[in-house]
């Protein structure tokens, strides 16, 4: 029996969870009963039941059974709404604190100012020369050094960016390469596309160039997308050595690179982007959602030059063209400056909201950069990252729940463990996803995100069962 045996099992079980086949809140058959339907042994669906419970599909008691776990509770705890008495740790976006007055007072005067009849109209289907221009400089400020306006394109943020490079570079069954966990819109492309992610192992320093190269020759990918700044959701932030590695890895390969780096503004000084290292096979995106406000919708690929024009024919088919009139607002922004001096606002903000949760949730191990927006937060004892999230929300709080994020039952995933022992052999073995991510933003005024964490920290402590754990 091959060893992803219950891998398999675990995944056509989800498939027929799915369809409805296992309604939620049945019990699922015995061991034995699926062992003798799927021609394996009682311990094989025991593996595959304990992977389908480590990533929130089904929950398992000790003598009563595995029973199909509702999901849809857990969708509703990523919300961009709250109510007065929540705290909202989860999801990412600026700051609105001070913000929101002075980018109302900006966008007022930056729409005073659209004048031009042609921002109005279908022309410059590529979108506007000025809004390339700033949207490159915009990427240049933190880091960018290859390209130029006229192989950047306009988008409607990075989502979408996103989805348009995965429609046009990648087929149905492709695979896509992804770090381990990974930002959940990029695993929804995915599987509304038919395409199929592989989860390449990471570290602190972001995606293994080993375990990309090890994917590379198991699985040939079409694409690999990284987010190699404040990663989302473990807050990695890639090396310049770990960029040259990853750099000369794709570069030995047949695929395209895709550099989701929403999030490159927060690094304290500007760090070069692996496309600067392998330009004509990478697709560098930015947006200004983090740093000025997801509603914008502004986002930027900066693209290889022999590219352009056929991914520029693409978003022209699709959306004829981003919003002109929001990237007029943008391009103010950027030109004057005040786009920049917003992002090292909320840079700053995301420092002092770190140091506030630091020491907060000290006992604790956390993994982010002391300037990002987030946390990744590995749950003690007892407590499984689904079941802390539906409680946590029952107290008011609103966290992430490792399982979003994970790429583990997708298909492929490759052992990070794989490394120390033969190459060439993967050994595919479910991700353990038993932490929780944090947002430090969406709560605007700081008595209440403090508040939040006091009580974030007293959940903790308590196990699932009650009582203090330390
Ligand atoms: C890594 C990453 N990429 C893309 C996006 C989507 O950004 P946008 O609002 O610009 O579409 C997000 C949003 O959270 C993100 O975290």
């Amino acid at each position: 029996m091959s060893e992803a045996k219950y891998l398999e099992i675990a995944r056509r079980i989800e498939s027929l969870i799915d369809i409805g086949h296992y309604a939620v809140g049945s019990k699922l058959p015995t061991h034995r009963a699926l062992a003798d339907e799927f021609n394996t042994t009682p311990v094989t669906i025991a593996k595959a039941y304990k992977v389908l419970a480590e990533n929130g599909r089904i929950e398992s008691f000790v003598g009563r059974g595995s029973f199909v776990r509702d999901r849809s509770q857990l969708k509703q705890v990523i919300q961009s709404h709250f109510a007065d008495n929540e705290w909202n740790f989860s999801i990412l976006q600026p700051c609105y604190a001070d913000h929101l007055e002075s980018l109302h007072t900006q966008l007022k005067n930056s729409f005073d100012q659209l004048s031009n009849p042609g921002l109005y109209g279908y022309t410059e289907d590529t979108g506007f020369s000025a809004h390339r221009e700033a949207g490159f400089a915009w990427m240049q400020k933190f880091g960018l050094r290859t390209g130029s306006a006229e192989q950047t394109l306009l988008t409607n943020g990075a989502q979408h960016a996103l989805s348009t490079l995965i429609e046009l570079y990648t087929k149905p069954g492709d695979r896509i390469a992804l770090e381990a966990q990974t930002y959940p819109g990029i695993l929804s492309i995915a599987s509304f596309l038919g395409r199929q992610p592989v989860a390449v192992a990471m570290d602190e320093y972001g995606m293994l160039p080993e375990s990309l190269n090890e994917v590379c020759r198991e699985y040939q990918p079409a694409m690999v997308i990284i987010i190699p700044s404040h990663q989302n959701p473990t807050g990695a932030t890639m090396s310049e050595d770990r960029r040259r590695t990853l750099a000369s890895v794709i570069q030995r390969h047949p695929l395209w690179l895709v550099e989701d780096d929403i999030y490159g503004f927060l690094n304290e000084s500007p760090v070069t982007p692996v496309t600067d290292l392998i330009p004509e096979k990478s697709f560098y995106i930015s947006s200004l959602s983090k740093a000025i406000s997801p509603g914008l919708r502004c986002g930027y690929i900066k693209a290889p030059q022999n590219q352009v024009s056929r991914l520029a024919s693409f978003i022209r088919a699709t959306v004829w063209l981003a919003s002109p009139l929001m990237f007029e607002v943008a391009s103010h922004l950027i030109m004057s400056g005040t786009a920049i001096e917003m992002a090292n606002k909320q840079r700053d903000i995301a420092r002092h909201r770190q140091e506030i949760a630091r020491h907060a949730l000290s006992p604790y191990t956390l993994s982010a950069q002391k300037t990002s927006f987030h946390i990744w937060l590995s749950l003690p004892g007892n407590w499984q990252a689904d079941q802390f999230t539906l409680t946590a929300k029952e107290r008011g709080l609103l966290v992430s729940s490792g399982s979003y994020f994970s790429v583990d039952l997708n298909q492929f995933s490759v052992d990070l463990n794989q490394f120390n022992t033969e190459p060439g052999q993967l050994n595919v073995e479910p991700r353990q996803n038993n932490a929780i991510r944090l947002s430090l933003m969406a709560i605007a005024d700081e008595g209440s995100f403090r508040e939040g964490l006091r009580e974030l920290a007293t959940l903790l402590k308590t196990g699932k069962s009650g009582y203090l754990q330390f």
